[in-house]
Protein backbone atom coordinates (compact mmCIF):
# COMPACT_ATOMS: atom_id res chain seq x y z
CA UNK A 1 0.00 0.00 0.00
CA UNK A 2 2.79 2.46 0.68
CA UNK A 3 4.46 1.54 -2.61
CA UNK A 4 2.17 2.31 -4.35
CA UNK A 5 0.98 5.42 -2.80
CA UNK A 6 4.78 6.52 -3.55
CA UNK A 7 4.22 5.36 -7.05
CA UNK A 8 1.06 7.15 -7.50
CA UNK A 9 3.20 10.58 -5.60
CA UNK A 10 5.83 10.04 -8.26
CA UNK A 11 3.77 9.84 -11.36
CA UNK A 12 1.85 12.78 -10.47
CA UNK A 13 4.98 14.55 -10.07
CA UNK A 14 6.95 13.71 -13.00
CA UNK A 15 4.29 14.56 -15.81
CA UNK A 16 3.99 18.60 -15.05
CA UNK A 17 7.81 18.24 -15.42
CA UNK A 18 7.76 16.22 -18.39
CA UNK A 19 5.63 18.89 -20.26
CA UNK A 20 7.74 21.55 -18.99
CA UNK A 21 10.63 20.52 -20.10
CA UNK A 22 10.74 20.20 -23.79
CA UNK A 23 13.27 22.14 -25.48
CA UNK A 24 10.62 24.25 -27.29
CA UNK A 25 9.43 25.09 -24.45
CA UNK A 26 12.23 26.13 -22.56
CA UNK A 27 13.62 28.19 -25.45
CA UNK A 28 10.78 30.23 -25.72
CA UNK A 29 10.11 30.92 -21.55
CA UNK A 30 14.09 32.10 -22.89
CA UNK A 31 13.13 34.24 -25.87
CA UNK A 32 9.85 35.72 -23.24
CA UNK A 33 12.66 36.87 -20.98
CA UNK A 34 14.19 38.62 -23.42
CA UNK A 35 11.29 40.32 -24.66
CA UNK A 36 10.61 41.53 -21.21
CA UNK A 37 14.33 42.25 -20.25
CA UNK A 38 14.10 44.34 -23.96
CA UNK A 39 10.59 45.84 -23.80
CA UNK A 40 11.10 48.55 -20.94
CA UNK A 41 14.41 49.82 -23.26
CA UNK A 42 11.90 50.30 -26.44
CA UNK A 43 9.72 52.58 -24.12
CA UNK A 44 12.88 54.65 -23.31
CA UNK A 45 13.76 54.86 -27.11
CA UNK A 46 10.15 55.67 -28.19
CA UNK A 47 10.48 58.58 -25.34
CA UNK A 48 7.39 56.99 -23.86
CA UNK A 49 9.32 56.67 -20.38
CA UNK A 50 12.02 58.93 -18.92
CA UNK A 51 15.65 58.55 -19.96
CA UNK A 52 17.85 57.45 -16.51
CA UNK A 53 21.23 56.40 -16.81
CA UNK A 54 21.90 54.15 -13.99
CA UNK A 55 18.30 52.47 -14.93
CA UNK A 56 19.30 51.96 -18.52
CA UNK A 57 22.50 50.60 -17.45
CA UNK A 58 20.64 47.82 -15.29
CA UNK A 59 18.65 46.83 -18.29
CA UNK A 60 21.09 46.41 -20.53
CA UNK A 61 23.54 44.12 -18.16
CA UNK A 62 20.66 42.09 -17.37
CA UNK A 63 19.21 42.23 -21.38
CA UNK A 64 23.08 40.78 -21.98
CA UNK A 65 23.34 38.52 -19.48
CA UNK A 66 20.20 36.21 -20.82
CA UNK A 67 20.45 37.29 -24.92
CA UNK A 68 22.22 33.71 -25.12
CA UNK A 69 20.53 31.15 -22.87
CA UNK A 70 17.71 30.32 -25.69
CA UNK A 71 20.11 29.05 -27.77
CA UNK A 72 21.26 26.35 -26.02
CA UNK A 73 18.01 24.90 -26.50
CA UNK A 74 17.69 24.26 -29.99
CA UNK A 75 18.64 20.22 -30.28
CA UNK A 76 18.10 18.98 -33.52
CA UNK A 77 14.64 18.56 -35.15
CA UNK A 78 13.01 19.79 -31.81
CA UNK A 79 9.78 21.12 -33.43
CA UNK A 80 6.91 19.96 -31.35
CA UNK A 81 3.08 20.94 -31.52
CA UNK A 82 3.28 24.96 -30.85
CA UNK A 83 6.39 25.44 -31.83
CA UNK A 84 7.44 28.52 -34.39
CA UNK A 85 11.04 26.95 -34.90
CA UNK A 86 11.53 26.34 -39.03
CA UNK A 87 12.91 23.38 -40.01
CA UNK A 88 15.57 25.77 -41.61
CA UNK A 89 17.67 26.57 -38.17
CA UNK A 90 18.89 22.89 -38.49
CA UNK A 91 19.24 22.86 -42.65
CA UNK A 92 20.83 26.05 -42.64
CA UNK A 93 22.88 25.84 -39.50
CA UNK A 94 25.98 28.44 -40.52
CA UNK A 95 22.95 31.02 -41.34
CA UNK A 96 21.38 30.54 -37.88
CA UNK A 97 24.53 30.38 -35.87
CA UNK A 98 25.41 33.76 -38.11
CA UNK A 99 21.68 35.32 -37.19
CA UNK A 100 22.37 34.26 -33.30
CA UNK A 101 26.06 36.26 -33.67
CA UNK A 102 25.36 39.29 -35.15
CA UNK A 103 22.22 39.71 -32.60
CA UNK A 104 24.72 38.59 -29.50
CA UNK A 105 27.30 41.11 -30.93
CA UNK A 106 24.42 43.83 -31.44
CA UNK A 107 23.49 43.06 -27.43
CA UNK A 108 26.90 43.77 -26.30
CA UNK A 109 27.26 46.86 -28.08
CA UNK A 110 23.80 48.23 -26.47
CA UNK A 111 25.27 47.44 -23.32
CA UNK A 112 28.33 49.56 -24.11
CA UNK A 113 26.34 52.28 -25.44
CA UNK A 114 24.52 52.39 -22.39
CA UNK A 115 27.44 52.74 -20.64
CA UNK A 116 29.56 54.99 -22.34
CA UNK A 117 27.18 56.37 -24.78
CA UNK A 118 24.06 59.30 -24.75
CA UNK A 119 21.06 58.58 -25.72
CA UNK A 120 21.20 59.19 -29.13
CA UNK A 121 23.87 56.71 -29.70
CA UNK A 122 21.40 54.31 -27.37
CA UNK A 123 18.54 54.49 -29.91
CA UNK A 124 20.92 53.45 -32.55
CA UNK A 125 22.12 50.53 -30.92
CA UNK A 126 18.62 49.59 -29.62
CA UNK A 127 17.52 50.02 -33.29
CA UNK A 128 20.42 47.83 -34.26
CA UNK A 129 19.13 44.68 -32.00
CA UNK A 130 15.65 45.10 -32.89
CA UNK A 131 16.90 44.74 -36.01
CA UNK A 132 19.09 41.45 -35.56
CA UNK A 133 15.79 39.86 -33.88
CA UNK A 134 13.35 40.79 -37.24
CA UNK A 135 16.33 39.53 -39.05
CA UNK A 136 16.31 35.58 -37.61
CA UNK A 137 12.55 35.90 -36.95
CA UNK A 138 11.97 36.38 -40.91
CA UNK A 139 14.23 33.25 -42.11
CA UNK A 140 13.98 31.45 -38.55
CA UNK A 141 10.75 31.97 -37.16
CA UNK A 142 7.43 30.64 -38.14
CA UNK A 143 3.59 31.64 -38.09
CA UNK A 144 2.03 31.16 -34.91
CA UNK A 145 -0.14 28.07 -34.64
C1 LIG B 1 19.06 33.84 -34.12
C2 LIG B 1 17.61 33.79 -34.10
C3 LIG B 1 16.77 34.63 -33.17
C4 LIG B 1 17.06 35.86 -32.62
C5 LIG B 1 18.32 36.70 -32.78
C6 LIG B 1 15.91 36.23 -31.81
N1 LIG B 1 14.95 35.26 -31.89
FE1 LIG B 1 13.14 35.31 -30.98
N2 LIG B 1 12.78 33.40 -31.63
C7 LIG B 1 13.54 32.70 -32.54
C8 LIG B 1 12.91 31.44 -32.84
C9 LIG B 1 13.43 30.37 -33.79
C10 LIG B 1 11.74 31.38 -32.06
C11 LIG B 1 10.71 30.24 -32.04
C12 LIG B 1 11.08 29.22 -30.97
C13 LIG B 1 10.09 28.07 -30.91
O1 LIG B 1 8.86 28.34 -30.95
O2 LIG B 1 10.53 26.92 -30.84
C14 LIG B 1 11.70 32.64 -31.30
C15 LIG B 1 10.71 32.95 -30.38
C16 LIG B 1 10.60 34.17 -29.73
C17 LIG B 1 9.58 34.48 -28.76
C18 LIG B 1 8.57 33.50 -28.18
C19 LIG B 1 7.16 33.76 -28.51
C20 LIG B 1 6.92 33.65 -29.99
O3 LIG B 1 6.40 34.62 -30.54
O4 LIG B 1 7.28 32.63 -30.60
C21 LIG B 1 9.77 35.80 -28.40
C22 LIG B 1 8.95 36.61 -27.41
C23 LIG B 1 10.94 36.27 -29.11
N3 LIG B 1 11.43 35.25 -29.91
C24 LIG B 1 11.46 37.55 -29.01
C25 LIG B 1 12.72 37.91 -29.48
C26 LIG B 1 13.33 39.21 -29.25
C27 LIG B 1 12.67 40.36 -28.50
C28 LIG B 1 14.56 39.16 -29.81
C29 LIG B 1 15.61 40.23 -29.84
C30 LIG B 1 15.83 41.06 -28.66
C31 LIG B 1 14.71 37.84 -30.42
N4 LIG B 1 13.57 37.12 -30.20
C32 LIG B 1 15.83 37.41 -31.12
C33 LIG B 1 14.73 33.12 -33.09
C34 LIG B 1 15.42 34.27 -32.72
Amino acid sequence: MKQTITALLLAALAIPAAMADSPAEIRTQSFKKILRAFEPMGMVVRDRDPYNKAKFIAMADSLKQIAAEPFNHFPAGSIDGKSRAKPEIWSQPAKFQAARDTFLKAVNELDSTAHNGDLASIKKSYGVVAQSCKACHDSFRGPEK
